[in-house]
């Protein structure tokens, strides 16, 4: 059973979340492989799919909301999982909502409707000053002292619940083919 891993990445640190993720469902004996949604192949060659995107601006990255619209009937054919990355801080909001439910993407129920996932996660993400700022708004916050300190050198990534999360994909998938009726012997 073949899974693709597709994410969209500014600054790589998705990339790491779709790499953990391959490695543990490869771990649990399936064949997976993690790619960005830019150079990912078909996806009517792979059993499953999870796809993921960074978080900019509470909304998923244009080339992951574009691989969702463009693949989106191959995708009702398979198991689909969603995950984004995104918050890079702990902090409850003035409703006392922690960043997980706060941060985005906007579209989800419009991925939810469209691709039918079996799940959708948010997962903290990373942030380093050293990143080269990328695009309008990051070139602006990283030169605004203020905004620059809404933007703190963090690794918050979650590896426990990453790992977690992609052993019970695992479970489900391998249950699912060991369920699958098995195709009679040619001949
Ligand atoms: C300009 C900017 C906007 C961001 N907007 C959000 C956001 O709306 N929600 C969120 O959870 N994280 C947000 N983040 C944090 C990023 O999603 C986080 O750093 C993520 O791990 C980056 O992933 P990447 O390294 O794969 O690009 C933002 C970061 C920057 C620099």
């Amino acid at each position: 059973m073949s899974i693709l891993i597709a994410y969209g990445s500014r600054h790589g640190s998705t990339g790491g979340i779709a790499e953990r993720i391959a490695e543990r469902l490869r771990e649990g004996g399936l064949d997976a492989e993690a790619m960005t949604v830019k150079s990912a192949r078909d996806v009517a060659d792979y059993d499953a799919v999870i796809l993921g995107s960074a978080l900019y601006m509470f909304h998923w990255m244009k080339e992951a909301r574009s691989f969702a619209a463009q693949n989106r009937r191959v995708l009702n054919l398979k198991p689909v999982w969603l995950f984004s990355s995104g918050p890079i801080e702990m902090k409850l909001d003035e409703l006392g909502r922690g960043p997980l439910e706060v941060s985005g993407p906007r579209e989800i129920d419009e991925l939810r409707e469209t691709l039918h996932p079996r799940d959708h996660q948010v997962f903290f993400g990373a942030w380093s000053r050293e990143y080269k700022p990328i695009g309008f708004v990051e070139r602006l916050a990283m030169a605004m002292p203020a905004a620059r300190a809404a933007f703190p050198d963090n690794d918050l990534r979650d590896w426990p619940r990453i790992d977690a999360w992609a052993d019970g994909i695992a479970v489900e998938l391998k249950t699912a083919s060991e369920r699958a009726p098995s195709r009679p012997a040619p001949g």
